[in-house]
C-alpha cells in the first residue's frame, strides 16, 4: 500500500480576501461543493491501493481539517486518517521529513505519496493510473515526480527536464534537471524548448530514499523534524509536534531542499486534468464561464463585461464595460485587480497581515 500524506499548511494568500489566515483556500469550497482538501482525500480514498491519509497542517486549523476528514470518511467508509499539527509553518521539507520519520517507524520500506491540498484534478482515473506507473520506480528507490504539460511561462512552478527512460518501461523517466520557480525569461525559454514539464507538486517517495537524501542535503531539517516527532504529544486525535524542536527547522520547500539537487529523481508524464488553484487568474481559467467569458459567483450583474472573475458574497456587484478584471467583494474587504496582475495579491495580503 501507498501512504498518502496531504500537506495543508499553506494559507493561500494569493486568494485574498476569500482565503484568510484562519480559513485558508484548501479548506474552502472554491470549486464545486467540496473543499480541495476533502477532494484530495477522496481521490485517495480507495483502501485497496492506499492507507488512510495523514494530513499535516497548522495547529490553528486542526478542527477544520478534522471536520473535512470526517466528511470524507462518511463518504468512503474507510478508516479515519491521522492529523499531525505543526506549531508554525516551516514550508514543505520539514513537513515531509516529519511524515517520513513517522512512517519509517512502522515500515521502513513504505512509499509516501506527498500531496498538496490546493489542486484540482479533473481525471481521477488518470491520476490513479499515473500513480500505478510511478509505483515500480518508487519501489526501486526513485523519488518520483509527476510531469504536467506546460501551457504558459508560469514562474510559480517547478520545471522538470525529462531525461532517459527508466528500465522498468512503464513511462517513467529520469529527471535530467529540476528548476524550482525560474524567472520569467527562463520559464519562457523552457516552454519554447519543449523538453520540460511542470512539476505537479505531488511526489511518490520511498521513505528510505527521502530520509537519506534529507540527511545528505538538508540535515538540519531532518534533525529538527526527528526531535519534533520524538517529543511530540498526543492530543485527542492529533499528534502535536514539539514546538521547541521544530523551531530549529529551516524554512525550505521539498523542491528547493531535495528535488533540485538529488540525482534520484524520476518523472512520470501524466495527463490528469491538473490545475493549481494558485491565484484568482488560475481560478478563472478553470471556472465555468458565461458566453462573455465571465466567471461569476454570488450576487453579480454584468453589462458588456468580458473575461472577468466576479464574486460577491453579500453585496450586489455590478460590472459594466470592464475586461480582464478580477473583483472579489467580501463583507469586510473588496479586491479589484487586473487578471494579469493576480500574482501580486499574495504579497499584498502578506503585508496586510504584517501590519495587523
Ligand atoms: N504542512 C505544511 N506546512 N504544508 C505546507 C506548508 C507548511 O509549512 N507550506 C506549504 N504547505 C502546503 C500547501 O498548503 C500546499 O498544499 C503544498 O504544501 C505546496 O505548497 P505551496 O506553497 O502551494 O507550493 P507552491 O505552489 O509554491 O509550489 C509547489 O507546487 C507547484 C505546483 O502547484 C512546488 O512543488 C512546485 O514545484 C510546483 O510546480
Ligand atoms: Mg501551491
Amino acid at each position: 500500500t501507498i501512504h498518502p500524506v496531504i500537506l495543508s499548511g499553506g494559507s493561500g494568500t494569493r486568494l485574498w480576501p476569500v482565503s484568510r489566515h484562519l480559513y485558508p483556500k484548501q479548506l474552502l469550497p472554491l470549486i464545486g461543493d467540496n473543499s480541495m482538501l476533502a477532494d484530495t482525500a477522496l481521490r485517495v480514498g480507495e483502501s485497496t491501493r492506499f492507507a488512510a491519509p495523514t494530513v499535516i497542517c497548522n495547529e490553528e486549523h486542526r478542527f477544520l481539517v478534522a471536520e473535512e476528514l470526517r466528511k470524507v470518511q462518511a463518504h468512503t467508509g474507510t478508516p479515519p486518517g491521522s492529523i499531525i499539527l505543526e506549531p508554525f509553518g516551516r514550508n514543505t521539507a520539514p513537513a515531509a521529513a516529519v511524515a517520513a520519520l513517522q512512517l519509517a517507524e512502522r515500515d521502513p520500506n513504505a512509499l509516501l505519496l506527498l500531496l498538496p491540498s490546493d489542486h484540482v484534478i479533473a481525471d481521477t482515473q488518470a491520476f490513479l493510473r499515473a500513480i500505478d506507473r510511478a509505483a515500480n520506480a518508487a519501489a526501486n528507490g526513485w523519488l518520483v515526480t509527476f510531469g504536467m504539460t506546460p501551457t504558459r511561462p508560469e514562474t510559480g512552478y517547478g520545471y522538470i527536464r525529462q531525461g532517459t527512460a527508466l528500465d522498468a518501461g512503464d513511462g517513467c523517466y529520469q529527471v535530467a534537471e529540476f528548476v524550482e520557480k525560474p524567472d520569467q525569461a527562463t520559464a519562457a525559454r523552457y516552454l519554447a524548448d519543449g523538453g520540460y514539464a511542470w512539476n505537479s507538486g505531488m511526489f511518490l517517495l520511498p521513505v528510505r530514499t527521502l530520509l537519506s537524501e534529507l540527511e545528505r542535503l538538508q540535515p538540519d531539517a531532518l534533525t529538527a523534524a526527528r526531535s519534533a516527532v520524538a517529543h511530540a504529544q498526543e492530543d485527542l486525535d492529533f499528534l502535536r509536534l514539539d514546538a521547541g524542536s521544530f523551531e530549529a527547522a529551516p524554512s525550505i520547500s521539498i523542491d528547493h531542499a531535495v528535488m533540485e539537487h538529488t540525482d534520484r529523481a524520476a518523472v512520470v508524464p501524466a495527463e490528469i486534468g491538473w490545475s493549481d488553484v494558485g491565484s484568482w487568474a488560475s481560478l478563472w481559467e478553470i471556472a465555468d464561464k458565461d458566453a462573455d467569458g465571465n466567471a461569476i459567483s454570488g450576487d453579480v450583474v454584468t453589462q458588456d463585461a468580458r473575461n472577468c472573475l466576479l464574486r460577491s458574497e453579500q453585496h450586489l456587484l455590478a460590472a459594466i464595460g470592464v475586461e480582464d478584471l478580477v473583483v472579489i467583494a467580501q463583507d469586510d474587504a473588496v479586491l479589484v485587480v487586473p487578471r494579469d496582475r493576480a500574482q501580486d495579491v499574495g504579497a499584498f495580503a502578506k503585508t496586510l497581515r504584517a501590519e495587523q
